[in-house]
């Protein structure tokens, strides 16, 4: 019998149309919990689209979304960040005008108990619950390696350590899984590598990573398992040592003519 629990994410015959363009056909893929999951394709294969349906941002055309074990097609994004499952953007998505520890801390919120007239009568438990959620705040600046930015905004940080406190943002809401839409794009190799560290050490504490990335030295450095897209497609899917040496994956990349 398979264990039921052993899969955080399913994707079943997943579509997408946008008027006549279908930009993910007919899907189907399985995430088992504590891998690292790379969606890899060329620009415009669907990857965004997916990752779009799997947090809520759009609404399957058909197919469904089975997270934990439940069936979450069509949630609402809060309903599905709730659940357990956070992100970071393709184009970066911060409050630019909060320093990093806030931006932090509004990801934390999505878990907060206290009422709203908990606030405003400044109970004890609001008090205590805001001094846990700065700690835990403070806790992942720490983790991806920029505590010493906390009281900076985040418009002024390089781009390395935006995408590092998206990051972080996104594990505030304590996730099962992290969906990271092209985490290294614009990065330097030594960038690239300590990503790569930090990808490791979110595995290391039990959260299961789903990764669309272009970098292939990325993708094959840190992926157990890899699904190929091509105009929606599903055209490969397997370990990276597989994927790589896929005649259809390669003719996708390099184009039909090649
Ligand atoms: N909101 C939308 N409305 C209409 N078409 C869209 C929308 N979002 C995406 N598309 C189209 O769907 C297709 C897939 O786009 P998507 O952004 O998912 O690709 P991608 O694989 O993430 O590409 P890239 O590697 O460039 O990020 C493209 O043809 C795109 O133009
Ligand atoms: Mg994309």
């Amino acid at each position: 019998m398979p264990d039921p629990t052993e899969n955080v994410l399913e994707l079943t015959n997943l579509t997408k149309r946008f008027g006549g363009l279908v930009a993910v056909d007919n899907v189907s893929l399985h995430i088992k919990r504590g891998e690292v999951f790379a969606l890899i394709g060329p620009n415009g294969a669907g990857k965004t689209t997916l990752f779009n349906n799997v947090t809520g941002l759009f609404q399957p055309t058909a197919g469904r979304v089975v997270f934990d074990g439940k069936d979450i097609t069509g949630f609402k994004p809060h309903q599905v960040a709730r659940l357990g499952i956070a992100r970071t953007f393709q184009n970066i998505r911060l409050f630019d005008y909060m320093t990093c520890l806030d931006n932090v801390r509004v990801g934390r919120h999505v878990r907060m108990h206290a009422k709203i007239w908990d606030s405003l009568f400044k109970l004890p438990r609001e008090r205590r619950e805001e001094e846990r959620v700065t700690d835990e705040a403070m806790e992942l600046l720490r983790f991806v390696g920029i505590a010493k930015q906390a009281n900076q905004y985040a418009r002024n940080l390089p781009y390395g350590q935006q995408r590092r406190l998206e990051i972080a943002r996104a594990l505030a809401t304590d996730p099962k899984l992290l969906l990271l839409d092209e985490p290294a794009a614009g990065f330097t190799p030594q960038e690239k590598v300590e990503l790569m560290q930090l990808v490791k050490k979110v595995v290391g504490r039990g959260i299961t990573v789903f990764l669309i990335e272009h970098d292939m030295k990325v993708v094959m450095g840190i992926s157990e398992r890899i699904v190929v897209l091509d105009h929606g497609e599903k055209i490969a899917e397997g370990p990276p040592e597989e994927v790589r040496k896929d005649v259809k994956v390669i003719e996708a990349y390099l184009g039909k003519s090649a």
